[in-house]
């Protein structure tokens, strides 16, 4: 039962390719969308201290950890945590724990895909025009809000145009899992990732050449933009809220605590470095969040709206900068349509990339715990996803989408990174993980970064989920602030995920007590 499977897995084609899979599974919505906004909201350059500290204290530990569990569980056959954690930890809950790390990417899919479709949407009306005679922040927000179904205008008259799009987005992510790992998800990571920084580092460019694009307004320049988001306010350092949000982002933006990182690393050979290849997904990550994404959506809504607008668009929510702000100032600029089919293009490749990799843990499920095939497996996940993204779509005005975000992308995320750390530091052993990390490393890690994982970031997590409840957890189990209209749809939202945890669970069990029939049949 303990020997490695001898049965041949997909593996990743190429070094390069698993590198370019991994941080495309990374970089996402988060490094264009979510990171300049919360950084200019919690002091800006100050933002980026407790940043780094949880980059360093816990970033890279938990990919480290994620891709030796990973690569850990292929040796096994197992591409995601139930397997895993059966070998990690040999009790019968084990299994049942690592259900987790099914539940959290596929609830992640379900909404993050949707969103993925408006950026796909975005790029098409940028390029046919069809919101270029909008040019104020409201009429954007009318824009989108009737896009998503929450008010009815003559641009959407119902979210019917929201879920077509939904459907081309959810079948493209479908039809690349269904060609597999390296045919399917290597292939699009080998294109879509050069172009994302390609496509970054040209707005990147036209952002810096933008000068005073008003000189009615002088101080509305884009040097004034990037001291907005650079300029260190330490006070705000002061503020718990502030190293939760530099923590939260940190989790976000490197999809760890996700479920994904250990399916992709599980398609390694065993003595594949993670050392190394796992600080490089890091870099690029960082590369593509904090010099692309830190220098577009902020320092260019400064330079044509000024500071104080920008404050008031930030503080709205990170895609009220994307959605309304960007659009906007897009029309002002020469070759506007051209620059904002682009950015909605870059968020769509980078949205897709991580969407595909939050799709692969039920994939690799499906194939290798029920032994279906690819065909029948992407047909399941595709029907699943499809349904349970519904609700997201039609209650999206009641909180629906919100609600299920901060259980499973912001609780969820760091629940299961505690689990992790205990399962694989702390039950499996200090010294197993480590020898595991360090098998075939083409770097060795020094010695003091084992009781960091094992002391420092478990400590860190531990204090991070009480300060988190403490702030906002309670507030949202009591319903805080939510209007009787949304209620019911918050519950709803709450049942669905103990129903999808539920059944994981129970295809988790089903699974194994096949395997046993199977086990007990062949003779040994
Ligand atoms: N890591 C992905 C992102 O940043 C999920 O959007």
């Amino acid at each position: 039962m303990n020997q490695p499977n001898p049965k041949p897995r997909e593996q990743w084609g190429t070094r390069m390719g698993l590198i370019l899979a991994m941080a495309a599974n990374a970089v996402g919505l988060g490094n264009f969308l979510r990171f300049p906004v919360q950084c200019a909201n919690n002091g800006g350059g100050a933002f980026m201290i407790p940043y780094f500290v949880a980059f360093i204290l816990l970033g890279i530990p938990l990919m480290w950890i994620e891709w030796g569990i990973g690569r850990f569980g292929g040796k096994y056959g197992h591409g995601t945590t139930p397997g895993m954690f059966h070998y990690l930890w040999k009790h019968p809950l084990a299994k049942y724990v690592g259900a987790i790390g099914l539940m959290i990417p596929f609830a992640l899919v379900i909404y993050y895909n949707y969103i993925v479709s408006w950026t796909l949407a975005y790029s098409v009306f940028s390029f046919t025009g069809k919101y270029s005679n909008i040019l104020n922040f409201q009429g954007m927000a009318d824009f989108l809000a009737a896009y998503q179904g929450k008010v009815s205008n003559s641009y959407f008259p119902s979210v019917a145009t929201a879920f077509l799009f939904f459907c081309i987005t959810h079948f493209c992510m479908m039809w690349i899992v269904s060609h597999g790992v390296s045919k399917g998800i290597e292939q699009l990571a080998k294109i879509a990732m050069p172009l994302i920084i390609i496509f970054g580092v040209l707005l990147l460019l036209r952002v810096l050449f933008l000068g005073t694009p008003d000189p009615k307004f002088p101080a509305n320049n884009i040097a004034n933009g990037f001291g907005f988001i650079w300029n260190p306010d330490f006070s705000m350092l002061k503020q718990s809220k502030v190293w939760l949000a530099a923590t939260g982002q940190i989790f976000f933006t490197l999809s760890v605590g996700f479920g994904a990182i250990q399916t992709y690393a599980s398609y390694l050979k065993p003595k594949d470095d993670v050392v190394l290849s796992g600080l490089a997904t890091c870099a690029t990550n960082e590369f593509c969040e904090v010099i692309l994404g830190g220098s577009i959506a902020i320092p260019v809504t400064v330079a044509f709206f000024g500071l104080a607008s920008t404050q008031a668009i930030a503080a709205g929510g990170a895609f009220d900068l994307g959605f309304f702000a960007l659009p906007v100032i897009f029309q002002k600029m020469a070759m506007g349509g051209l620059f904002g089919t682009i950015w909605f293009f870059l968020l769509f490749l980078a949205g897709i990339t991580s969407s595909v990799a939050m799709a692969q843990p039920m994939m690799a499920f499906l194939q290798e715990e029920f032994k279906m095939t690819r065909k029948t497996s992407a047909w399941i996940l595709g029907t699943m996803t499809f349904f349970f993204t519904l609700p997201v779509i039609f209650f999206l005005k009641h909180g629906f989408l919100n609600e299920i975000d901060f259980w499973i992308g912001t609780f969820g995320l760091v629940v299961f990174a505690i689990i992790e750390v205990i399962l694989f530091i702390w039950v499996f052993g200090g010294e197993n993980a480590w020898t595991e990390i360090n098998s075939g490393a083409d770097i060795r890690l020094p010695k003091f970064v084992l009781p960091i994982m094992k002391y420092v970031t478990l400590a860190y997590l531990v204090i991070l989920m009480i300060f988190w409840f403490i702030q906002d957890g309670w507030n949202v189990l009591t319903m805080k602030g939510v209007t009787a209209v949304d209620y019911p749809y918050i519950w709803f939202a709450r049942f669905m995920l103990v129903g999808i945890g539920a059944c994981m669970v129970f295809l988790v069990r089903i699974a194994w007590q096949k395997r046993h029939v199977i086990q007990q049949r062949v003779p040994q």
